[in-house]
């Protein structure tokens, strides 16, 4: 299987980093978002990436101009139909995925291979809705995905070898280190991960410390390279929440469940970075802590 056109279904802050990534590594790759003003901020999130890149001499002004030259923006779905791979990024909810993907599998070539970036949904439950189970893997890749160097490619009980061997075999060519996963909800880092974002939202819900404290903690007490509240406005409220829901409704592990806090900031639209609050207000020159009156 060889692929040379890649199409990305959603260009958010993920969709926007694997597109990216993809047009940077040679491919041709086209991104579908769902109106021509949202695949301009896609365009722009991309650019200031790039020139990013090229700020810190990881790139090269041709470079850049090169990987623009791969990237093409739709709003059409019709205009993924000749790709040898979609990575699907919409939001983070079963149905409108699978609605996408059947929609997909009536468009596209029988050798399409379909992948979707989920956090925390099963893989398999979206292969069901298309007739092409076997050419179906997750690819979940990393925020910020031009950084973030893994990939977790994940084999459903009904992929076949070859899909996963290409897809795995892709998320290397695009420099990323790919490692392999079961379709389990939430996959390696995630099922890790989650229990520990949630568990920093409860010791900010029962006072244990500041918004300020609790992330010093973790930067100065475990070298982590961002503190949980400041990586959770990173990730996105309403992400971390569908997410939540989610891995609480297959687990029924306690440690998954969404505390009541991030509930409400989520009714409250703080979403995080993406919507200029969450735990911390983003208005100024630098973030300070959001002042929730709790
Ligand atoms: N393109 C390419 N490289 C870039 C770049 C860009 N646009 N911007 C920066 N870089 C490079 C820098 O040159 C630097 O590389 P070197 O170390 O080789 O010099 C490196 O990336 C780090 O850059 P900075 O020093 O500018 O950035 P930083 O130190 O402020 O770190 C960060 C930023 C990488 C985001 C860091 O804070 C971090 O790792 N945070 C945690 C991120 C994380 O945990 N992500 C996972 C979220 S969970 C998820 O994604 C899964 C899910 O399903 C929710
Ligand atoms: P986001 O809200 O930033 O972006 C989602 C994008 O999908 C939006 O731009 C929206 O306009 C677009 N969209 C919605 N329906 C669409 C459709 N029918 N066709 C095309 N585009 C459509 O969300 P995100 O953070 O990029 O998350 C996307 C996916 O990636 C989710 O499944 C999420 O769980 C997963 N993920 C997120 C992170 C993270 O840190 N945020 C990390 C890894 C994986």
């Amino acid at each position: 299987m060889t692929i040379k056109k890649v199409g990305v279904l959603g260009g958010g802050l993920m969709g926007a980093g694997i597109a990216q990534v993809c047009a940077q590594a040679g491919y041709r790759t086209t991104v579908r978002e769902i109106s021509p003003e949202l695949y301009e901020r896609t365009l722009n999130r991309i650019s200031s990436s790039l020139d990013k890149a090229i700020e810190k001499k990881k790139l090269t002004a041709r470079q850049k101009t090169e990987t623009l030259a791969n990237l093409h923006g739709t709003t059409q779905m019709s205009a993924l139909n000749d790709s040898d791979l979609i990575v699907e990024a919409v939001t983070e909810n079963i149905e409108v995925k699978k609605k996408l993907f059947a929609e997909l599998d009536r468009l596209c070539s029988p050798d399409t291979i379909f992948a979707s970036n989920t956090s925390s949904l099963t893989v398999t439950a979206m292969a069901a809705a298309t007739s092409r189970p076997e050419k179906f893997v997750g690819l979940h890749f990393f925020n910020p995905v031009p950084i973030m160097k893994l990939v977790e490619v994940v084999r459903t009980i009904q992929t076949s070898r070859k899909t996963f061997d290409a897809a795995f075999a892709f998320a290397k060519a695009i420099g990323k280190t790919p490692i392999q996963c079961r379709d389990n909800s939430g996959f390696v880092v995630n099922l890790l991960l989650v229990p520990y974002l949630l568990g920093a939202i409860r010791a900010l819900e029962r006072g244990v410390a500041s918004i300020e404290d609790i992330d010093t903690g973790m930067t100065l007490g475990c070298g982590h390279p961002m503190g949980p509240l400041t990586l959770l406005d990173f990730v996105g409220l309403d992400t971390t929440y569908y997410i939540a829901n989610i891995m609480f409704d297959e687990y029924r592990e306690a440690h998954y469940a969404p505390p009541p806090l991030l509930k409400k900031m989520v009714l409250a639209g703080f979403y995080g970075r993406k919507s200029g609050k969450g735990f911390y207000d983003y208005s100024g020159d630098t973030p300070v802590p959001n002042d929730l009156r709790m």
